[in-house]
């Protein structure tokens, strides 16, 4: 089986996935009025969208267990489309609910499913998800080190609390698609991730998903 999995683009909605980055992308001074959005489920796509962001491989390269397989797959030239992000235009200012859709490709980098980076909100407060379309696990991590986990499938939602980092993983062979709502200029933390992760992974199994932390090196399954 090869390391990756390449993603379906033509089921990942209508993306510009050029140049458009999350953090610094363009915002929107869209006065506040009321407004309805159109969510395309199977695909995620919001119209009108404001604002996208894409992750590649290459931009969560350290986050895979599997570093050889990354180092394979970007020294190969290849470097997999692994989520895209739509928002709806909220300006992002306290009192406001930003809200967004996250299409994921399927694949696995070595055993371990696609995923998100994972973040805390700089601000803690509390987020709600609503599964739109695919299959996926909700994993979620307090900053007291608490684990918990949760399935994200089309009309569940699930609430994550404050102070609890969340990451969310496509364990199934469609897109996984869902919206996210959450208090606009929270802001996102991804560097606490970065350097610590989450205590437990996502795999690909014999007889389905394993929610469970890493094997010691040079153990089965790496
Ligand atoms: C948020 C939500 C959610 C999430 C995306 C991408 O706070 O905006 O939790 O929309 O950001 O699914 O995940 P990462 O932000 O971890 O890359
Ligand atoms: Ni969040």
């Amino acid at each position: 089986m090869p390391a990756f999995e390449t993603a379906p683009l033509s089921r990942m909605g209508d993306a510009k996935i050029s140049d458009a980055i999350r953090d610094n992308g363009p915002s929107s001074p869209t006065p506040e009025r009321p407004f309805a959005v159109t969510l395309d489920f199977p695909s995620g796509s919001l119209t009108p969208s404001n604002r996208i962001f894409v992750r590649k491989l290459s931009d969560m390269a350290r986050l895979f267990e599997d570093q050889e397989a990354v180092t394979r797959t970007l020294g190969s030239g290849e470097d997999p489309l692994i989520y895209v992000g739509r928002y709806a235009a909220v300006p992002e200012r306290p009192g406001n609910l930003a809200f967004l859709t996250t299409t994921m490709a399927p694949g696995a980098v070595g055993s371990e499913f696609y995923m998100t980076k994972g973040h805390h909100h700089v601000q803690d407060s509390g987020e709600v998800y609503l599964g739109l379309s695919g299959e996926g696990i909700m994993v979620m991590e307090s900053r007291e080190g608490d684990f918990a986990y949760e399935a994200l499938t089309p009309s569940v939602a699930v609430y994550v609390p404050p102070r609890w980092a969340h990451r969310t993983v496509n364990t199934g062979t469609e897109p996984l698609v869902f919206l996210a709502t959450y208090f606009a200029g929270a802001g996102h933390d991804y560097g606490s991730i970065e350097r610590t992760g989450f205590s437990r992974r996502v795999y690909r199994g014999a007889s389905g998903p394993e929610v469970r932390p890493p094997l010691p090196a040079g153990g089965a399954g790496q």
